[in-house]
């Protein structure tokens, strides 16, 4: 394809949205829709892919749409291409105006970091299965934080004791919040698939060892409402999850001790102001911190639950000791390799997403 200012091909800009697709998303919702015309690739909200009950301002919408934006970018500046990025060129309406548009205006190499990170995206996956008890050092939590900061965000690392036992406390009110919460476990079953060939959504097998017993402080997401079964409430369940029969403290610690436990690097992203280009700025750097912990051989996933709450996304922000306004809480360490395999998300094709107008 031949422009006045450029020159690029349709396959590259097929590849950007490819690799845009590859962002991780709330539930797999993959709430996003491209358009092609005029060297520019315009990103806006596809809001019949939204989760009004875990989401009901389309906060995490945006985070999502924000991490695809940051990939379909670093494919474009992969190939070669120079580009410029607009945000809100319409304004902050979702449900008309545009996200953001990349716009083609000529050629760039691109530097080390961003052919790393474009390298990093097929690799990327939410690993829910245990880490190894290995802790995050020092330098790579320095590398994360920096991947943050390119993006115009902060991000905390939870490491004194009480800041983490508070995490870990909000973590399991939202989770009982959310288990209890008919509404909530309706909308999450609906976005898990049996279906190995659905392209969106989570495949029934990632769902489950979301639910797998695990030496852990912190409480992932349980996609099964805690039964192993999919939107199903068991109310003869203890709120504690042993079946009742309750550990002294002592015997608590002495397991805990003894134990494979995981430590992860908790860490808490956020941004100053909460508005929207703020929360998609806040899903460009969610996107780089996961590609830079990817490139540097960390495994990674969401603990979302203490977020999807206003009350305790609050709360976690004064745990880690400061102002601003979270958007997103990471589990961070090494990927055991004796754990049972990874199951690939799947995603939805590059023809559903992207429309391409003619003259272009
Ligand atoms: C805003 C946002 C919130 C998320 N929350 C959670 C969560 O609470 N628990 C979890 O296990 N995964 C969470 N995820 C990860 C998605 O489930 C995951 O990205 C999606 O299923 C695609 O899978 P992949 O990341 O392996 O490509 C979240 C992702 C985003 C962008």
């Amino acid at each position: 394809m031949v422009t006045q200012s450029t020159t690029f091909s349709v396959e590259q800009v097929h590849a950007a949205v490819e690799a845009a697709g590859l962002a991780p998303s709330i539930h797999n919702t993959q709430p996003w829709r491209w358009r092609f015309r005029d060297e520019t690739l315009a990103l806006s909200a596809d809001l019949s892919r939204a989760v009004p009950v875990v989401d009901p301002d389309h906060r995490q919408l945006l985070v999502s749409c924000g991490a695809a934006l940051l990939n379909g970018w670093l494919a474009l500046r992969a190939a070669g291409l120079d580009v410029e990025v607009g945000e809100f060129p319409d304004g902050p309406d979702l449900s008309t105006g545009r996200l953001a548009t990349l716009m083609i205006i000529g050629h760039r190499p691109p530097t080390e970091d961003e052919s790393r990170l474009a390298e990093a995206i097929s690799r990327r996956h939410t690993d829910r299965r245990p880490f190894t008890p290995a802790a995050l050092p020092a330098d790579e939590m320095r590398k994360l934080r920096r991947a943050a900061e390119a993006e115009g965000c902060w991000l905390a690392s939870l490491t004194g004791e009480d800041a983490r036992l508070e995490l870990s406390v909000l973590l399991a009110r939202a989770d009982w919040i959310e288990r209890n919460d008919p509404d909530y476990q309706a909308e999450l079953a609906s976005w898990v698939r049996d279906d190995a060939e659905a392209t969106d959504g989570i495949p029934r097998p990632a769902a489950l060892s979301s639910a797998e017993q695990r030496p852990t402080e912190f409480t992932t997401r349980d996609f099964t409402g805690g039964t192993g079964e999919i939107g199903v409430i068991d109310e003869s369940r203890d709120a504690d999850g042993t079946g009742g029969e309750l550990a002294s403290a002592d015997e608590a610690g002495e397991r805990v001790r003894t134990a494979r436990v995981e430590h992860p690097g908790v860490l808490v992203l956020g941004t100053d102001a909460d508005g929207p280009a703020d929360r998609l700025r806040a899903g460009r750097a969610l996107g780089r911190v996961l590609l830079t912990a990817t490139a540097e051989g960390l495994a990674t996933s969401p603990l979302g639950q203490a977020v999807d709450i206003e009350a305790t996304r609050a709360l976690v922000r004064s745990a880690t000791g400061g102002t601003g306004h979270t958007q997103m809480i990471m589990r961070v360490g090494y990927p055991d390799t004796s754990a049972p395999p990874h199951t690939p998300t799947r995603r939805r094709p590059v023809s559903d997403v992207l429309e391409h107008l003619s003259g272009t």
